[in-house]
C-alpha cells in the first residue's frame, strides 16, 4: 500500500510512545520505508533497539551526527514524504509552534515542507490548557485529536493517543494512496427496524460500527462510497438512511447496477410484522397476544443471483458452529465472500469496537483474522478483495 514512500516517525517523551511500535509495524507491513527520530525523553519509554529492529533503520536522536555531508535535520526533511509526530507532547507541540529547534526532531519539523501529522497525547489538564491549545492551533498540520478515556496518569479525560488506525489512514490519505479510486462501493450497516405500531418495533443489537468502519476505510482508500444505514451518520460521502428491510432492499437495488462491490454488513431482520397497526395497540385483558410475522426478502441472496461484474460480500453472525454454518451460508447465498463472526462472545462483534472474523471465499478458502479493531478488519477485508 505504501511502497516507495518514506515515512518519518517522530516520537516524543510520553507514555504512549510504546504504542508507536505497533504503528511502525503497520507502516512496514504496508511496505513503507520508516525512518525514526526520537527526542531524548522518548527513549525513556521505548528503546532504540526495539525501534531499530521494527523499522530496520537506524534511529536518530542527536542533531550533529552528520552523514552524507548534509546537516542531519535537512537530510531527513529532504528524504521523507511525510512526517508523523506521535505521540506529540505538550512540550514538543509548543516548541514547534514557537519555531524552536532545540533537538533533532524539532529542527526537522521546522525544516519540513511536506505533510505533517501530529497526534497529541498527554494528561487531560495539559490538553485543556489554553496555552497548549493556542500553540496547537498555530501548527498548520493535520492534528489527530486525542481520545477520552482512562489515562496512564490515573486521570479520566481527553488525552489518550487516538487509534493507530486513524494515524495510519490519515498517512495513507495524505500520501494519496487511493487503490479504490474509481470504484463504487456500496455498504449496508445497522440493524433494520420493523414497525409493530406507531410506537413499537422489532430490531436487533447491531451497532452499525463494522459497516461504518468499512465505509470510512473505503472512502479513505479513494472509493466512491454509498453507505445504506439504519443509524444516524454524518459523513462527507453518500449516506442513505433507511429503516426496514424493505427500505434497505430498495436502496440497495437502486445503488447496485453501477456498483463495483456491495458489502452487506447490516443485520437484516428475517421477518417483519404482517400488518403494521396504524394506531397504538392497546393493552387488553388477555394475558397473551400474537403477532404474525412474514418473511423478508433475502437481499444478499437476491443481489448475488443478479450480479454481473459486482463483487458481493456478506456477513454472517453465528452464535454456534461458526465455520460450519458459514460454509453452508456462502453456498446458499451465492456471494463471493462471507465474513463470519461469532456473536456469542461479549468482547467482540455487536456494539464492540473489536471483532475477530474469518473471511471465506466462494472457492472454499478461509482466512482467520485475530481480534483487532474494526478499522483494521475493514482494511484487511479490502486487501483480501482487491489484493
Ligand atoms: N441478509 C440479507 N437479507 C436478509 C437477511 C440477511 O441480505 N433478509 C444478509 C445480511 O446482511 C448478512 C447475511 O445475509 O450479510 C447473513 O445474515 P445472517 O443474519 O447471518 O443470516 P440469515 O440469512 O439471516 O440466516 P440465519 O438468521 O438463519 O442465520
Amino acid at each position: 500500500m505504501l511502497s516507495g514512500k518514506t515515512i518519518l516517525v517522530g516520537i516524543t517523551g510520553g507514555i504512549a510512545a510504546y504504542k508507536i511500535c505497533e504503528l511502525i509495524r503497520m507502516y512496514k507491513r504496508a511496505n513503507a520505508n520508516v525512518l525514526i527520530v526520537c527526542t531524548p525523553n522518548a527513549l525513556n519509554f521505548v528503546t532504540k533497539l526495539t525501534l531499530q529492529n521494527l523499522s530496520q533503520n537506524e534511529v536518530a536522536v542527536e542533531e550533529f551526527d552528520v552523514k552524507d555531508f548534509k546537516p542531519e535535520h535537512i537530510s531527513y526533511a529532504d528524504c521523507a514524504d511525510i512526517m508523523v509526530i506521535a505521540p506529540a507532547t505538550a512540550n514538543t507541540i509548543s516548541k514547534i509552534a514557537a519555531g524552536m529547534c532545540d533537538n533533532l526532531l524539532t529542527s526537522i519539523a521546522c525544516a519540513f515542507t511536506k505533510p505533517v501529522i501530529v497526534a497529541p497525547a498527554m494528561n487531560c489538564n495539559m490538553w485543556e490548557n489554553p496555552v497548549v491549545q493556542d500553540n496547537l492551533h498555530k501548527l498548520h498540520y493535520e492534528i489527530l485529536e486525542p481520545e477520552s478515556g482512562y489515562l496512564a496518569c490515573g486521570y479520566e479525560g481527553k488525552g489518550r493517543l487516538c487509534s493507530l488506525e486513524k494515524i495510519f489512514d490519515k498517512t495513507v490519505e495524505l500520501l494519496n494512496y487511493k487503490p479504490l479510486n474509481g470504484k463504487k462501493i456500496v455498504i449496508t450497516s445497522g440493524g433494520t427496524i420493523e414497525d409493530i405500531d406507531p410506537v413499537r418495533y422489532i430490531s436487533n443489537y447491531s451497532s452499525g460500527k463494522m459497516g461504518l468502519a468499512l465505509a470510512d476505510t473505503a472512502k479513505n482508500l479513494g472509493a466512491d462510497v454509498a453507505l445504506i444505514t439504519t443509524k444516524d451518520v454524518s459523513r462527507k460521502y453518500n449516506v442513505i438512511k433507511v429503516k426496514s428491510a424493505l427500505d434497505m432492499k430498495s436502496a440497495v437495488e437502486k445503488e447496485f447496477e453501477d456498483a463495483d462491490c456491495v458489502i452487506m454488513a447490516a443485520a437484516v431482520a428475517d421477518y417483519r410484522v404482517k400488518e403494521i397497526a396504524s394506531q397504538k395497540i392497546k393493552k387488553t385483558c388477555d394475558d397473551e397476544i400474537s403477532l404474525t410475522l412474514v418473511k423478508n426478502p433475502d437481499i444478499l441472496k437476491e443481489i448475488s443471483s443478479r450480479k454481473t461484474r459486482q463483487i458481493v460480500v456478506g456477513f454472517c453472525a453465528e452464535s454456534e458452529n461458526l465455520i460450519e454454518n458459514a460454509k453452508e451460508k456462502i453456498r446458499k447465498k451465492g456471494c463471493d465472500y462471507l465474513i463470519a463472526n461469532d456473536i456469542s462472545r461479549k468482547d467482540i462483534g455487536f456494539s464492540s469496537d473489536y471483532n475477530e472474523v474469518t473471511i471465506l471465499d466462494k472457492n472454499g478458502n478461509m482466512k482467520k483474522l485475530e481480534k483487532v479493531d474494526k478499522m483494521t478488519i475493514a482494511h484487511k477485508i479490502f486487501e483480501e478483495i482487491y489484493g
